[in-house]
């Protein structure tokens, strides 16, 4: 089964085919609009969803003909219809919908989310999870770390997650995000949070960690008063309050999946998400896992952050087992829990 898949949720315009039974991504295109929201320092949704409409049809075309398919050759057409900005949303929404109605493909709702969640069966050295998780039904923990979410989820089997743990206040993406604005650095900050702390002492300040009544729940608007208290206080260069911010950030997610992987024993643990990105953030997972045995998953970088494959292939796993993925009449859904 052919896959193609086009995500509009935020301010990454993708466009992406993908075989479902070998995983494998046939072509990808990611369009990420940098420059259009640069001068505001964060996402304007009516340029979001102009600068989708303006892109999507030269993307659509460059993805089928890397893929050396027509749009007759796939077997569906999936796009996010949540959560996300709604006319971001409807955008990408509307574009495949039209284009599943006009080659007469069933057209799969997706939810964003669940893309990110199941991204990990998409990676290169994922092929034992998805093998042990698509076939014998082996669930996995997932530490799911995006601009909107921070979530700790046992995915049981496609379309069943049990919610472990959640943020109280902010997201982790988001936190990186306002700590980068504090420093100056431009939106999205969290890449540029982690290349100013690659120069910066991680240990040069001690950052608080919330004391949370749910062992499994995350607190970030703590640590972000913190941040901005020494800053203010003028005394550090912005590389050691980045990387002190890292590392505190890194500690605590690997604190967070130790103690979820202690109360709910798997042999799989994957990191997905645009944060999933940060190296320091996945080597403190990682090496959460090895030392419990656990198998560790994070897809390569191109997964980790918005992307269409993870879409298509989300989509199409949803198909072949037989779950709903709504029909042409769905809308958007803004606000959507996994
Ligand atoms: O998953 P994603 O691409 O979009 C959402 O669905 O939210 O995540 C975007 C978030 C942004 O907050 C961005 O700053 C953060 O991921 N991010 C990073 C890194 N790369 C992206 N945060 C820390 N380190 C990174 N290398
Ligand atoms: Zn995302």
């Amino acid at each position: 089964m052919r896959v193609l898949a086009l995500e509009t949720s935020c301010d990454e315009t993708a466009v992406a085919v993908v075989e479902i039974n070998t995983r494998r991504i046939l072509a990808q295109q990611v369009y990420s609009q940098f420059a259009e929201h640069a001068a505001y320092r964060g996402v304007i949704p009516e340029l979001a969803s102009r600068a989708h409409q303006a892109r999507l049809p030269a993307l659509v075309e460059a993805c089928l003909h890397g893929a050396g398919l027509r749009v007759a050759d796939v077997d569906a057409v999936a796009a996010t219809v949540g959560p996300g900005l709604t006319t971001a949303l409807a955008m990408g929404t509307s574009f495949a919908k039209t284009l599943a109605l006009v080659a007469d493909k069933p057209f799969l709702a997706v939810n964003h989310i669940e893309g990110h969640a199941l991204s990990p069966l998409l990676a290169p050295d994922g092929q034992a999870l998805a093998e042990a998780f698509l076939q014998r039904d082996a669930p996995y923990i997932l530490m799911l770390l995006t601009g909107g979410h921070c979530q700790l989820v046992r995915v049981e089997a496609v379309g069943r997650y049990t919610l472990l743990g959640t943020t109280q206040d902010d997201a982790v993406g988001e936190c990186f995000d306002k700590v980068g604005k504090m420093l100056d650095l431009p939106h999205p900050a969290g890449p540029a949070v982690e290349r100013l702390a690659a120069t910066g002492n991680p240990h040069a300040v001690a950052l608080p960690r919330p004391r949370l009544e749910h062992p499994l729940d995350f607190s970030f608007s703590g640590l972000k008063t913190a941040v901005r208290d020494v800053i203010g206080r003028g005394d550090l260069s912005p590389a050691d309050v980045a990387a002190s911010f890292q590392h505190t950030v890194a500690t605590l997610l690997a604190d967070k999946l130790a103690r979820a992987l202690e109360a709910n024993p798997t042999r799989f643990a994957v990191v997905a998400g645009g944060v999933a990105a940060n190296a320091c953030i996945r080597e403190a997972l990682e090496t959460v896992c090895a030392a419990r045995g656990v198998a560790f998953v994070a897809p390569p970088l191109a997964l980790c952050t918005d992307n269409a494959a993870m879409i298509a292939y989300a989509g199409g796993l949803r198909h072949q087992y037989g779950l709903d993925t709504g029909d042409l009449g769905i809308r958007v859904v803004p606000r959507w829990a996994l």
